[in-house]
């Protein structure tokens, strides 16, 4: 190198490898605290040499980054995304997905935000509550007087999506059509799965999208499209933008998806881990039967608390950025770190203590800045009616054996997913006691 060629993009550049950070660890899996806390510690910015990306792990970046819209969560901003489809080629899966939350560029984001708010406003969500507490019901119903019982099979995987189908109108007699549907949408997008078996699940997707495009042209063609989720969508106009002022179809097409593949395996995850986190915690658990009203945040805390994601969130650098005195060039992929960030000593106080009363103003739990989540109400729901339906029915439960036999879905791409978690009722034991 002379001395007029230019620094290397390497120069000075802070550099980890999967001795550090590798998501996919049994260790990390188990108990990713350690790694978290050193990457926040000695590598707050890093690339991370066997990923290819870089790790943004404290609070204050993760927030920072997560603000600033020159990083974008649309792939096509990275060096190595994939050429586009020719148009001739693309089905109803690529349209939707081009038209989504990630993929479409801020501007567009901000309106589809704007037009998707009434969708998800209070009243429309209200009417929801009703349909997906008769879910949570039924679900405890079959669970019965069991002695025993694992929160994975009989609730977690159970509740979301069919709460995601009663929230986009599907009926009940079409929910196990929709759930297979979101099953092959959600394997459409994994990452780690085979190029052949995500390109089946894919064409196994078009099935449900036809039968969704079915029901926008049958609500477009009535006199007012109904004032649910699916008419409010429909019906939504942006009167400040004349050209554009209501959704197509593939927009809309592309909210339902955005609901499975952002709604569905995370809210698996949250009955797990409210659960988890409130029976291994028994005081909280106790405070949160005397105190209900603690529940909003009760909620909020177990997920911050049991951070279940594996995997940081996606971002591309649609520039040369400098960020925390490191060079993040343009088209380079970037993980943002939230879960080590809502352990992160520096903004709460002692972070591996589950505290149900914490003050958790300015938490990223649910993201920050403009992709911030717009599932919230549903999660406060879904959240809310199984921890009331489960303290009323099982007072006095715990964890079956002290640890619940707890085991992971070791393999899933990007959540330290529960796939069991066996709860002992008590229910003989308090019915000798009365
Ligand atoms: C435990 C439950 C959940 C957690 C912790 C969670 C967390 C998050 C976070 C951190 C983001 C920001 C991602 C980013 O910036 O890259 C996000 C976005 C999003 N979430 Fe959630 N979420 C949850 C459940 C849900 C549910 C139930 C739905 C819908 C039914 C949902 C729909 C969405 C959507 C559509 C976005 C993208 C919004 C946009 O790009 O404008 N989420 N969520």
């Amino acid at each position: 190198m002379t001395a007029t060629s230019p620094a290397p993009a390497t120069a000075g550049r802070v550099e980890i490898d999967a001795r550090v950070f590798n998501p996919y660890s049994k260790d990390f899996i188990r108990n990713p605290d350690p790694v978290w806390q050193t990457l926040m510690r000695d590598y707050p910015v890093a690339w991370h040499k066997d990923l290819q990306m870089w790790i943004v792990s404290s609070h204050e970046l993760c927030d920072r980054l997560l603000k600033d819209n020159r990083f974008t969560p649309n792939f096509r901003a990275w060096e190595f995304a994939p050429p586009p489809k020719a148009e001739a080629d693309k089905n109803d899966f690529d349209r939707a997905f081009e038209k989504g939350f990630f993929a479409v560029s801020p501007a567009e984001h901000l309106r589809l935000r704007k037009l998707t708010m009434p969708a998800f406003s209070r009243p429309v969500m209200g009417k929801i509550d009703e349909k997906i507490r008769d879910l949570v019901t039924e679900c405890f119903d079959a669970i019965g007087e069991a002695a025993e019982f694992d929160v994975y099979s009989a609730l977690a995987v159970k509740i979301p999506a069919r709460s995601i189908a009663r929230m986009v109108g599907v009926p009940i007699d079409m929910e196990d059509f929709f759930h297979e549907f979101a099953v092959d949408v959600i394997k459409s997008t994994r990452i780690n799965l085979p190029a052949k078996e995500r390109e089946a699940s894919m064409q196994a997707t078009l099935p449900g999208f036809k039968y969704f495009r079915d029901r926008i042209a049958e609500r477009r063609a009535r006199p007012h499209p109904g004032d649910d989720f699916l008419g409010s969508l429909v019906g939504a106009v942006d009167a400040s933008n004349e050209g554009d002022a209501r959704l197509d179809d593939y927009e809309i097409l592309s909210v339902i998806f955005a609901l499975i593949t952002a709604g569905s395996d995370t809210a698996t995850d949250l009955h797990t881990y409210l659960l988890y986190a409130l029976l291994s915690n028994p005081d909280q658990f106790a405070l949160l039967k005397r105190k209900p009203e603690l529940m909003e945040n009760a909620i909020v805390e177990c997920l911050r608390w049991g951070s279940f994601g594996k995997m940081p969130f996606f971002r591309f650098a649609s520039e040369d950025i400098e960020f925390a005195g490191q060079t993040i060039r343009k088209g380079q992929a970037i993980g943002v770190n939230v879960q080590a960030a809502w352990h992160d000593p520096a903004k709460w106080d002692d972070p591996t203590r589950l505290d149900i009363a914490r003050r958790l103003d300015g938490n990223i739990v649910f993201g920050a800045g403009a992709h911030f989540c717009i599932g919230t109400y549903l999660v406060r729901v879904q959240g809310r009616l199984m921890l009331t339906e489960f303290m009323r029915r099982f007072p006095d439960a715990d964890l079956a054996n002290g640890t619940g036999d707890l085991d992971y879905e070791w393999t899933h791409h990007n959540a330290r997913r529960i796939n069991r978690l066996k709860v002992r009722t008590n229910l003989k034991a308090r019915r000798r006691a009365a």
